[in-house]
């Protein structure tokens, strides 16, 4: 059986003090649920002020970037040992942002999955297509591929630390969200490729849907077979809709 796992990506929102606040709202509506595991992912500058107001909880802390190096002249940049220093237990990794804005390669976010490994650190790999590539029929050619470099690296032995995060870059932030069944169909294919990959390990790797995840349609999208959680932007901002979210409620 593999636990649902519900994860916060704040992006580049919040402030100290709104961390700490949504903590203090967040957990009382949380405390009492074990329908899912719950992890936050605040922008770096809040990871130790999130950390201390998350002590003592079952809520995990993770990172939203990495860099793969443990230390060195990278100015700016984060080593997966200095997020396992604040508490992270997961780091987000090649998120469609990152791909797109930043022009990050699958062969750079396998490197920065095996380093967060060797740290320690379980990563949330992400994969999706842009519309036109699904309009084009290339959903498994362009999924298959994001999988196939991002995962590269990974020994079979760890496989199943691993989360992927199926998010549609179309679904993101837009408000339209796949179908349970859109989702699905990916999430088979998914399950399929990393079982080619991985063998029986793939059956422990946990994987997400992203995009326009809420409270509404939390409890559908759970129903499908693949879909062991998600991953979820704007309506993470709201302790109460992401408690929603995180109880695998209806509203
Ligand atoms: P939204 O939930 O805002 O669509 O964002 C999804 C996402 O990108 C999570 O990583």
């Amino acid at each position: 059986m593999r636990q649902p796992i519900i994860a916060a990506n704040w992006k580049m929102h919040k402030l100290t003090a709104e961390a700490t606040a949504f903590a203090e709202s967040f957990l009382p509506l949380v405390q009492d649920s074990n329908a899912a595991e719950i992890v936050l992912a605040p922008p770096f500058t809040a990871l130790a002020t999130l950390g201390a107001a998350l002590k003592g909880s079952a809520v995990q802390l993770a990172g939203q970037n990495v860099y793969p190096e443990e230390k060195g002249a990278f100015t700016a940049e984060i080593s997966p040992q200095m997020l396992a220093d604040l508490g992270c237990r997961y780091t987000i990794v090649g998120h469609s942002e990152r791909r797109t804005l930043f022009a990050e390669q699958d062969d750079f976010i396998a490197r920065k999955a095996l380093a967060l490994l060797d740290a320690g650190i379980r990563p949330i790999v992400c994969v999706g297509e842009h519309l036109e590539e699904r309009e084009a029929g290339r959903i498994e050619e362009v999924v298959g591929g994001q999988l196939r470099g991002s995962l590269a690296s990974i020994p079979t032995g760890k496989a199943s630390e691993l989360v992927v995060a199926y998010e549609p870059v179309w679904a993101i932030g837009t408000g339209k969200t796949a179908t349970p069944e859109m989702a699905q169909e990916v999430h088979g294919f998914i399950r399929k490729e990393l079982s080619e990959r991985f063998g029986a390990s793939a059956e422990e790797i946990r994987i997400q849907y992203g995009g326009s995840v809420k409270p509404e349609n939390i409890a559908d999208l759970m129903e499908q077979p693949d879909i062991d959680g998600a991953l979820v932007g704007g309506a993470s901002l709201d302790p109460t809709s992401f408690a929603r979210v995180a109880r695998l409620q209806r509203s």
